[in-house]
């Protein structure tokens, strides 16, 4: 009941927070998240969004498994996802660990609809292996690049020390994965502008995050 009534009141302030649009930072996203969701949902909610974090880590560690397996054909990403995957699932442990010392259990996954919106971006049949390579690195660098961004939020705005210390971490790894993905977009896909597609998807995420709020979720 109690969590019934928390997420009732997240979704009524996701629905009314604002989002900052024209934010220039280094990661050129288009709309920047309104610190005004610290104080007013994730403190309000850490259970909430420590849950959902972990699977954000679960996710990442298994989109890099995946990629693995879809490209064999190229050792620099086959090296750098093994990376991935293992660091990805560090985060994974640590977002764990938070969990349990606040006396929380994980439970089960909570649905990420912002993730799902982006997905659209990169659909569509009759790609060939670079063109369908390079849309899965952008849309790893996004997902990265927008959690980037809000561990950035939280970091600079939450009163909880630790987390505060914990979200500033995760933020300069996130940082570090974005720039990994572009970069191996650039090195592995050279028959397409990758900066022009780049641009192309962060007019589109801009798009989606701007809209969030209407459908009941934490993310985005
Ligand atoms: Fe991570
Ligand atoms: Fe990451």
């Amino acid at each position: 009941m109690v969590r019934e009534y928390l997420l009732r009141d997240m979704y009524f302030f996701i629905l009314s927070a604002p989002l900052h649009p024209n934010a220039t930072n280094m990661l050129k996203l288009k709309m920047k998240t309104d610190p005004l969701w610290v104080k007013h949902i994730a403190e309000q909610n850490i259970e909430e969004i420590l849950i959902d974090h972990a699977y954000c880590e679960q996710k990442a560690a298994s989109s890099a498994i995946s990629l693995i397996i879809l490209f064999p054909e190229h050792p620099d990403l086959v090296s750098q996802m093994a990376d991935l995957a293992q660091e990805e699932m560090g985060h994974f442990r640590m977002v764990h660990k938070k969990i349990m010392d606040r006396g929380y259990t994980l439970g089960r996954e909570r649905k990420d609809s912002y993730v799902n919106e982006l997905v659209k971006f990169i659909k569509g049949k009759g790609k060939g292996r670079e063109e369908l390579l390079l849309d899965k690195l952008l849309f790893a660098a996004m997902v990265e690049a927008r959690s980037c961004e809000r561990f950035k939020v939280l970091s600079e705005n939450i009163a909880d020390e630790d987390l505060s210390t914990f979200y500033h971490k995760l933020m300069i790894s996130e940082a570090r994965h974005y720039t990994m993905f572009i970069r191996l977009a650039h090195n592995l896909c050279p028959n397409f502008d990758v900066d022009a597609r780049w641009a192309e998807f962060l007019e589109f995420e801009g798009e989606v995050i701007s809209r969030y709020g209407k459908s009941e979720t934490i993310h985005g």
